[in-house]
């Protein structure tokens, strides 16, 4: 009976671990990506990418330069010089100098802040759409996106990615096509989303890293306390069963 009881309470403490990585995954044909952002040299990658490819629509208004410093674990100098180019203070917040109204008018929606984007959507859901974009020539932008359907935003990652068509069979999309190769190839392209959305991911909780050794540290403890427990527990009780 006791057994019984102590795999009980170790399924119930790994149970979040176990189903952990199948969240948001095998509903559709989206791929499911595994982050890790306490992989400091990814977020780095992440951060010089997103200041050079999506810095110039998207804002991360929420975020101070200066909390990527430790967090990133980079100098304040390499902030300067790597991440910020446009003569702000390390103080400053993420922003960008693009007025919304004039992207109001240029996309015919202003592009959203990204700081909390890979809460509100997901990390699968932006690696699938950064690797989503298909020629599509009815487009004014000339893509379309396989999961935000006649998306405003432009494939900013084409030369890198290349181009690629949507094979649909019996109206339901099948695979990709490619239709030009970039200066990536696959490997290389998904790896570089990947690391734009481990950044993403870190910067919509900056806490995670934290939060994520945290939470390994008190597992252990929890199981060298549940030890202890059942040993005392024997102790007590020995004479009297
Ligand atoms: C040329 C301007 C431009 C650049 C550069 C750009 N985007 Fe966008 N982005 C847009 C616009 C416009 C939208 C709004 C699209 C819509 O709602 O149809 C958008 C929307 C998005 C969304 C929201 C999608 C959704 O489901 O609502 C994400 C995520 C995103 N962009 C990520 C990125 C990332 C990551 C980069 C850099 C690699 C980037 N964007 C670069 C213009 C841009």
């Amino acid at each position: 009976m006791k057994y019984k009881v102590i795999i009980f309470f170790i399924f119930i403490l790994f149970k979040p671990l176990v189903f952990f990585g199948q969240h948001a995954s095998g509903e559709n044909l989206m791929e499911h990506v595994n982050i890790d952002v306490r992989d400091t040299s990814s977020l780095q990658r992440g951060a010089k990418y997103f200041v050079n490819y999506c810095l110039g629509c998207h804002s991360a208004k929420y975020v101070r330069y200066n909390s990527l410093i430790d967090d990133l674990g980079i100098t304040e100098d390499e902030l300067v010089g790597n991440l910020m180019f446009t003569g702000e203070s390390p103080f400053d917040t993420i922003s960008i100098a693009m007025d919304p109204e004039d992207a109001a008018i240029w996309f015919g929606i202003t592009p959203p802040d990204l700081t909390l984007i890979a809460r509100s959507r997901g990390t699968d859901y932006l690696y699938n759409f950064l690797r989503g974009f298909y020629v599509d020539d009815s487009s004014i932008t000339g893509v379309n996106n396989l999961w935000l359907e006649n998306t405003a935003m432009p494939h900013v990652l084409w030369e890198l990615q290349g181009t690629q068509k949507a094979i649909y069979s019996d109206d339901v999309f099948d695979h990709f096509e490619e239709v030009e190769a970039g200066t990536l190839n696959h490997e290389q392209y998904d790896s570089m989303v990947k690391d734009i959305v481990t950044f993403l991911s870190y910067i919509g909780e900056p806490i995670q890293i934290e939060r994520r050794e945290i939470g390994t540290k008190v597992i252990i403890f929890l199981l060298i306390f549940l030890l202890i427990a059942y040993m005392l527990k024997r102790e007590i009780w020995k004479d009297i069963h």
